[in-house]
């Protein structure tokens, strides 16, 4: 939804945006498009190949970009590092690139016979092998049930414990799918879309502590946008993200906690204004050029200006 992005960042000649989730840099060309001669964009990304490729992509806007291989919740060192007073818009696009998913060796997809990996950051010590081979029982349902089937989840768990213990160390992306798959009642090979997806994406976010990025990332944008009154887009791709992004959205726009029929004493001022209220979705000429996009949902927010909590 590339145009529906820009539009709602309002994009301003001279404007100073960040891309929080720069991946391979195509929205961040956008941004730098719209907001040509003199914008400015401060791109961040966990991911080194990502931001090498980016940089790459982005080289002819020169200064007018600067690159920063950081989590989105650590945003207030980066602005601090990049000298940034006042932040106009600020984008979030969630979850991993095609570019990670279809590298086989970082272990992103079930077809992938490489070691099991998916962390975005590869500096970072926890990866799926751990998650996988040291975690309880109890913790792996914990991870898995993220995938809303609780009681699949439980059995997951188990065969995936008795699948360790009886064989030892599970060592590829593509036989924890076969795992998960064998246990998932009614599937068969080639019928529908292998059920393991939606448990790698689970083992996925928490590899990548995705959960509590995306809720302090959501805090630390709608900070930096208080001054300058600026906007905050969220693309979001999976059921979970959706949810978290909805709540959080809507909690800062209505902070105040006092039971409703009394007068508000917790003083609680908003901090933002939904500018799209119920999500958007891709229309379906955008589906059918791109599938993928099916599941993207696109929220807007546009900050107050609040200088008190
Ligand atoms: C969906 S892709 C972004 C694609 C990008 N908008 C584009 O146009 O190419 C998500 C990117 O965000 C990065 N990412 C995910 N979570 C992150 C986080 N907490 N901090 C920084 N980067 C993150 C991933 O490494 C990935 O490159």
């Amino acid at each position: 939804m590339p145009e529906q992005v820009i539009a709602h960042l309002d994009i301003q000649p001279a404007g100073t945006y960040i891309d929080m989730t720069v991946g391979s840099g195509g929205h961040a060309r956008l941004i730098l498009e719209a907001s040509a001669p003199d914008g400015r964009l401060i791109a961040i990304d966990r991911d080194a190949q990502a931001l090498e490729l980016a940089r790459q992509q982005l080289a002819e806007f020169g200064q007018r970009v600067q690159f920063f291989q950081r989590r989105y919740s650590e945003l207030p060192d980066v602005l601090a590092e990049a000298e940034v007073e006042q932040v106009d818009g600020i984008l979030i696009d969630t979850g991993i690139s095609m570019d990670q998913m279809l590298d086989i060796e970082r272990g992103f997809t079930f077809r992938s016979h490489d070691s099991l990996d998916m962390r975005m950051d590869r500096r970072q010590k926890l990866t799926t092998y751990d998650v996988v081979n040291r975690y309880s029982q109890q913790q792996l349902y914990e991870v898995l049930k993220l995938t809303g089937r609780q009681r699949e989840a439980r059995k997951v768990a188990s065969r995936i414990v008795s699948s360790r213990e009886g064989n030892g160390p599970i060592q590829t992306t593509a036989h924890l799918a076969e795992l998960i798959a064998a246990t998932i009642a009614g599937w068969s090979r080639g019928k529908h879309r292998n059920p393991a997806a939606r448990y790698l994406m689970a083992i996925r976010v928490e590899v990548n502590d995705e959960i509590d990025e995306l809720r302090l990332g959501l805090q630390v944008a709608v900070e930096a946008l208080q001054s300058a009154r600026g906007r905050l887009v969220v693309l979001t791709w999976a059921g979970h993200e959706h949810g978290l992004v909805r709540r959080e959205l809507r909690r800062m726009q209505h902070p105040c906690t006092c039971p409703p029929a009394l007068p508000c004493s917790c003083g609680k001022q908003p901090l933002i204004k939904l500018i799209v209220d119920k999500p958007l979705s891709p229309d379906e000429a955008e589906v059918r050029r791109n599938p993928a996009s099916r599941s993207c949902r696109l929220h807007a927010a546009q900050a107050l200006g609040t200088t008190e909590r």
